[in-house]
């Protein structure tokens, strides 16, 4: 069962592996920087999606929990993210999807219009691994894999765009008509041998992310990704659920510690807001320097 906490990094920094929570709920001193706005979360019924639906609820947005599994772990998270204790948090609901069917895709985008008004904000999250040797991988584990991660995030965002086009810029709500935010990877630049499948779709996502951000910016709508390095979410539980695997899993990060899923959540909720109106088209790398070659540190 995930456990939820409402510690701050700092204190999370001097725990070991295993007493670590999976969750970390926004503080509730969040500021209700996207108050008025609505939010579609993908894949948030876990991991990274559900702090990104906690936090935006923090910052004031109402949230669709977007899911696929048990509607059980959907209806914690919007628990958690209407009962964090801020006054300014925005209300959510739960809708199940598989965000690689375009049926199920614009019906989300249907209900939630229907239940908010409009959507402000797109989290492009919902993801999945199928590992694999090369040899072993078979054509549906490539399938699903790029169905979800990058045709996914492509039906969702083009729902996205159709309404921030249909109801352009409101200033008193944000500068922008609309913002979208692909949760990449480190994946999109750095190769990934037994996962093939993962990293061609999150190379895939990168490309798309960018040609999407310049042909919707002079409407002024905004597309970005956040590239997380390791975060300790179900998808890696292997990496850092024993001392050992922790351990391994350190060479790889200059920073010395795992990410937190509210590591990548204060980011999402930065970029959705008008503090970020002039970035779009960038992916930005939360991985403790996951990025910077850490092979070179002794060596080269
Ligand atoms: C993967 C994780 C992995 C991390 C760093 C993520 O995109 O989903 O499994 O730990 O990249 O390699």
């Amino acid at each position: 069962m995930t456990t939820v906490s409402r510690m701050n990094s700092a204190a999370i920094r001097d725990l070991t592996p295993d007493q670590l929570p999976e969750v970390v709920m926004p503080t509730c001193e969040a500021r209700p920087i996207l108050r008025g706005q609505t939010a579609i979360v993908t894949g948030a019924s876990s991991g990274i999606g559900r702090s990104i639906a906690a936090a935006l609820c923090a910052a004031g947005a109402n949230v669709v929990v977007n899911f696929i599994g048990p509607e059980a772990e959907a209806q914690a998270v919007v628990h958690e993210a209407t009962h964090c204790g801020c006054d300014h948090r925005g209300r959510a609901i739960c809708h199940r999807a598989d965000v690689s069917d375009e049926g199920q895709v614009d019906e989300m985008f249907a209900r939630a219009i229907d239940e908010f008004g409009t959507v402000d904000i797109l989290i492009n999250n919902a993801g999945l691994q199928q590992d694999a040797a090369l040899e072993e991988m078979t054509l549906s584990q490539w399938r699903r894999v790029i169905d979800v991660n990058l045709t996914g995030q492509f039906l969702c965002a083009r729902a996205a765009v159709r309404e921030f086009k249909r109801r352009g810029v409101k200033p008193s709500v944000s500068c922008a008509a609309g913002k979208i935010v692909c949760v990449s990877s480190v994946h999109e630049v750095i190769p990934w041998a037994g996962h093939v499948n993962y990293a061609a779709s999150k190379g895939g996502v990168m490309l798309m992310m960018k040609s999407i951000a310049q042909e919707v910016a002079p409407w002024r709508i905004r597309v970005n990704s956040i590239c997380p390095g390791a975060i300790r979410t179900p998808i890696n539980r292997a990496a850092w659920a024993t001392p050992e695997a922790y351990a391994d899993l350190l060479k790889l990060i200059p920073y010395k510690r795992i990410g937190e899923p509210d590591d990548i959540a204060r980011l999402a909720v930065w970029l959705a807001s008008d503090e970020a109106d002039y970035i779009t088209g960038a992916s930005l790398f939360v991985d403790g320097g996951m990025t910077l070659y850490p092979g070179f540190e002794a060596g080269g």
